[in-house]
């Protein structure tokens, strides 16, 4: 029954026997059978097919009994549905990056039937195949995120060309993120509706700004969105990376898990926020070192934080060179701890 799902109990802040785990990129280069996958199809042909999405999420699954299935997919894939083409190299590839108000305006109303489709799909399919007792979690990026590699058209450090857009045309941004976070609270609920128990909304490039420019600039927009995905029920996982300083305005927006990555002390952030479950945080550099490394952060990690709505896993996505030893080693010591 789904009220015996780890995950979901641990979002509740009720009582598990012990924490779940699930892992950021699960179903990533670190698995060789991904690898092998992968020197048959593209990154876009393996998220772009149901059928595809299905077997790579599935996974992680086979080799480790993670408490979480994630569908394989990309933040970018719901995208199409407002008109936006790209490409993978490997990151996101933007055809035409916007970079002025003509950019917004071209892009088109959204159109429910691209909405990722296959994503939907996956989900079902996926919901199918796991045990009763594995929660499925949908996902999408955060406005911003998303408009970060829109605007600066690929992944670049520190997007200086999205932080001169914000800069000189707060309006136009302001229309994309509106646009953007309408969207992916349609996504995120439709998500919900093919089976997602959860849902995680992924700010990859929150720290971008200050305070007070995300407050003005950001905050709103991602406001609405969590605000939507909250009113339908449905349990919202919210996940910032490297943006320590916006801690505590993160902490004031609607989410049931706050999820942070290893520069943040996440008990710290448990005991200030009694309210919230947390997600995180072990940096997942360490896991390259090897088993040891892995079982002693691992452990340091869980003697830290309370228990009480804790899900265990990193603070960002798998490393591609991990070891798999390494994630042998965090499934061990997390099932294996006593309370
Ligand atoms: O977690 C999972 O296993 C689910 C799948 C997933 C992918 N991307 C698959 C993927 C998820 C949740 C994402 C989200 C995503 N995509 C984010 C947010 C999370 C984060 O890492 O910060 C971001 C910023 C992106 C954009 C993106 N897509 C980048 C930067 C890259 C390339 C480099 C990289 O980090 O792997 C991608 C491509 C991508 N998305 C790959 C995978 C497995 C690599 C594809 C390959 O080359 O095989």
């Amino acid at each position: 029954m789904s009220k015996d799902r780890l995950v979901l109990k641990a979002i509740r802040r009720e009582p598990t026997e012990r924490r779940p785990l699930w892992i950021m990129r699960q179903a990533g280069r670190y698995l060789p059978e991904y690898r092998e996958l992968r020197k048959i199809y593209s990154f876009k042909a393996l998220s772009g097919s149901a059928e595809l999405s299905t077997k790579v999420t599935l996974l992680p699954l086979k080799r480790y009994p993670l408490d979480a299935a994630i569908i394989f997919a990309d933040i970018m894939s719901p995208l199409p549905a407002l008109g936006i083409n790209f490409d993978f190299d490997p990151g996101p590839v933007i055809e035409n990056p916007i970079r002025d108000q003509a950019g917004v305006d071209a892009l088109t109303p959204l159109d429910l039937e691209k909405l990722a489709p296959e994503v939907i799909e996956a989900l079902k399919q996926t919901r199918a195949a796991i045990p009763e007792e594995t929660s499925l979690l949908g996902f999408c990026g955060a406005p911003w995120t998303l408009a970060a590699y829109l605007v600066e058209g690929r992944g670049v450090k520190d997007f200086p060309t999205l932080r001169a857009f914000a800069a000189t045309q707060p309006e136009a941004l302001s229309m994309l993120l509106a646009k953007l976070s309408e969207a992916m609270a349609t996504y995120l609920i439709n998500q919900a509706h093919a089976g997602a128990d959860a849902v995680q909304v992924f700010d990859s490039w929150a720290g971008l700004l200050s305070l007070g420019n995300w407050e003005r600039l950001i905050r709103p927009h991602l406001q609405k969105m969590l605000e939507t995905v909250g009113e339908a029920g449905i349990p919202r996982i919210l996940f910032l990376q490297n943006a320590p300083h916006l801690m505590e305005a993160y902490s004031s927006l609607p989410a049931e898990v706050l999820a942070v990555d290893w520069r943040v002390d996440i008990a710290d952030v448990q005991a200030r926020h009694e309210n919230r479950a947390v997600q995180g945080n072990i940096d997942p550099a360490i896991l390259l070192h090897g088993a040891a490394s892995t079982r002693a952060a691992a452990k340091d990690l869980l003697q830290r934080v309370n228990p009480k709505g804790h899900i265990v896993n990193l603070g960002h996505g798998i490393l591609p060179k991990t070891p798999l030893e390494s994630v042998d080693a965090l499934v061990d010591v997390v099932h294996n701890e006593k309370y």
